[in-house]
């Protein structure tokens, strides 16, 4: 199988992070409840994750709130920072995890920068935006349909400027860009532990700027006579037992990360995408590429967008069509109705791999 769906999770983890989730379900008892070694054991290696973190993001360990996912960070930033009826501003090509939490609170959501690949339209529009007033602003680092880059240090800045809080949501480019908490002074960024990072599911990180208001309340090991959840970082944003494996296997694949550098990962991405969408253009077909874009490429096949992702799998290609949880990323795209065809690749692309993903796509047409 080739495997063309990192958008959606990373499948080919380095092997070490399978060794230090079988370690740690052997050796780790439950992280601070306790002096003993198998506790200890655990202590230090959810410690050790949390360091990795801070220097792979730039940021203090204690700024390092572990997560079951990067949807759950979202979640808990998000109600930190907005209130019902906060005017709100996001952009165009923001997933569902930004946008039903904001639904759901009733905020008012303005939409700024919805042209793919256009920095300046982005620019223009969430300035013009900002300068209405605004309560907070949530923007994605990449678009998981598009592979768009947005121009987040400028927004970053922008918001700064205004003293609005806000949000990146780096689900596509953790691992695979550069992600600093402290140069973008961001209140959050919220990121999953597999995709990019390549860690296991169920894992995740908040970085926090600012105090996080819980969205769970439970155990810290810390402060057991207080009521209420303690008031410092990280035990604020982690109630109950958390996922030792999980961090465990997390902590190895920053690691990994960390020895292979990002801009490494990316250019492997980038030449993989690249080629890709070149050869989609010479099909025919149309490609959703251009400047600014990392691995990911959207483009609407001939016939209906799942009916040739069906038939790709039956040829051992395994991608992910349709809305991709982002519809109001297709809406900017105009692409709502037919859904498009994502191929985003891996630490593993390979040009072999581009050729393979052609040749069965022409043999589907
Ligand atoms: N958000 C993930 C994707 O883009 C699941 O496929």
């Amino acid at each position: 199988m080739i495997y063309l769906d990192n958008g959606a999770t990373s499948l080919y983890k380095p092997p070490s992070v399978k060794k230090a989730m079988l370690w740690a379900m052997e050796n780790c008892g439950n992280p601070g409840r306790g002096g003993y070694p198998t506790a200890m054991a655990a202590a230090e290696t959810v410690y050790r994750c949390r360091e990795t973190a801070a220097e792979l993001f730039d940021c203090m360990p204690e700024q390092v709130v572990l997560t079951p996912g990067c949807t759950f960070g979202l979640n808990m930033a998000i109600r930190t920072l907005v209130a019902p009826g906060d005017r709100v501003v996001i952009t165009g090509f923001e997933h569902n995890a930004v946008t039903r939490p904001l639904h759901i609170l009733g905020a008012k959501v303005t939409v700024a920068g919805r042209k793919l690949f256009r920095w300046d339209e982005m620019l223009e529009n969430w300035e013009k935006q900002l300068n209405h007033g605004a309560d907070a602003a949530v923007f994605t680092h990449v678009s998981n349909v598009f592979g768009y880059i947005l121009p987040v240090e400028e927004m970053a800045d922008m918001c700064r400027k205004r003293g609005i809080p806000f949000i990146m949501d780096a689900a596509q480019s953790a691992g695979v860009l550069p992600v600093s908490l402290k140069k973008l002074g961001a209140d959050f960024i919220a990121i999953p532990g597999h995709k990019g990072l390549l860690g296991p599911q169920g894992t995740g990180i908040l970085l926090c700027g600012r105090l996080p208001k819980p969205l769970t309340a439970g155990g810290t090991g810390s402060e057991s006579e207080n009521q209420f959840m303690p008031d410092f970082l990280p035990d604020i944003g982690e109630a109950g037992t958390p996922n030792v494996p999980g961090i465990a296997g997390l902590g190895a694949a920053m690691d990994f990360i960390c020895g292979e550098g990002t801009k490494r990962i990316f250019r492997v991405e980038h030449e993989a995408m690249a080629c890709c969408a070149e050869g989609l253009r010479k099909m025919g077909v149309r490609v959703f590429a251009g400047e600014h874009q990392a691995a990911t490429v959207s483009f609407l096949p001939a016939g209906d967008c799942e009916e040739t992702a069906r038939a790709l799998a039956e040829r051992g290609i395994a991608l992910r069509a349709g809305l991709h949880c982002a519809p109001l990323a297709h809406e900017s795209a105009g692409t709502l109705k037919t859904g498009t065809v994502r191929v985003s690749f891996g630490r593993d692309a390979s040009f072999a791999q581009v050729e393979r993903f052609l040749e069965e796509l022409q043999g589907v047409f």
